[in-house]
């Protein structure tokens, strides 16, 4: 079996894709990497919309800068899932935050369960690319999402176009310390 970094490096943001629709059971198959993501207390905050229908994804394009490298993908993809959490919940020791790093631990668990989903994705021949840069609280409008959930991210999901091109990472000596910062 292939060594599982190997997958990891392998991986890229992918922002053009084949028209391909993703059969069923890919997409489930990511819809399980997300369910199995950890999270704090387990407290699973995520919520996923599945957009499909083209005129949603023109209407969640006007809320992503035409400049973002990801603007594209958007419309391009044939599968859009919108990430979403729900607030307060997630870093609760009882009923209060068990951490310094405050309020809320929903972007965490919702950061792993991005990264579960996408490399899962790679794993069977899709691509990703997460989309962060948009303005958060139109797309939420667009859909529908209620009072106490944020929509994070956006991911296009489809048979990659390309291989992507690797962008330079730190060396492992760059961000590793022992024993003392
Ligand atoms: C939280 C987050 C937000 C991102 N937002 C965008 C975005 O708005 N547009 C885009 O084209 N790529 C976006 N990306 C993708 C990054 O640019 C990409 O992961 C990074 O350049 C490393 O490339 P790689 O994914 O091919 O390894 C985002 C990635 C993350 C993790």
């Amino acid at each position: 079996m292939e060594q599982f970094v190997e997958i990891l490096k392998d991986r890229r943001s992918i922002r053009k894709y084949k028209t391909d629709e993703i059969p069923e059971e890919k997409l489930n198959e990511l819809l399980e990497a997300v369910q199995c993501t950890q999270s704090w207390h387990n407290n699973q905050c995520w919520e996923l919309v599945l957009i499909q229908d083209q005129s949603v994804k023109e209407k969640i394009q006007k809320t992503v800068p035409s400049i973002n490298p990801g603007f594209k993908a958007i419309v391009t993809a044939p599968i859009i899932i919108a990430l979403c959490g729900k607030v307060g919940v997630s870093g609760k020791i009882g009923k209060d935050f068990g951490s310094k790093f405050g309020k809320d631990w929903f972007m965490y668990d919702l950061g792993l369960a991005t990264q579960n989903l996408c490399n899962q994705a790679h794993a069977t021949g899709l691509g990703t690319v997460v989309v962060g840069w948009f303005d958060h609280e139109k797309a939420g409008e667009v859909i529908n999402l209620p009072e106490g959930y944020e929509l994070v991210t956006l991911i296009p999901v489809g048979f990659p176009d390309h291989k992507g091109t690797s962008p330079e990472r730190k060396s492992i000596e760059e961000f590793t310390h022992h024993n003392s910062f």
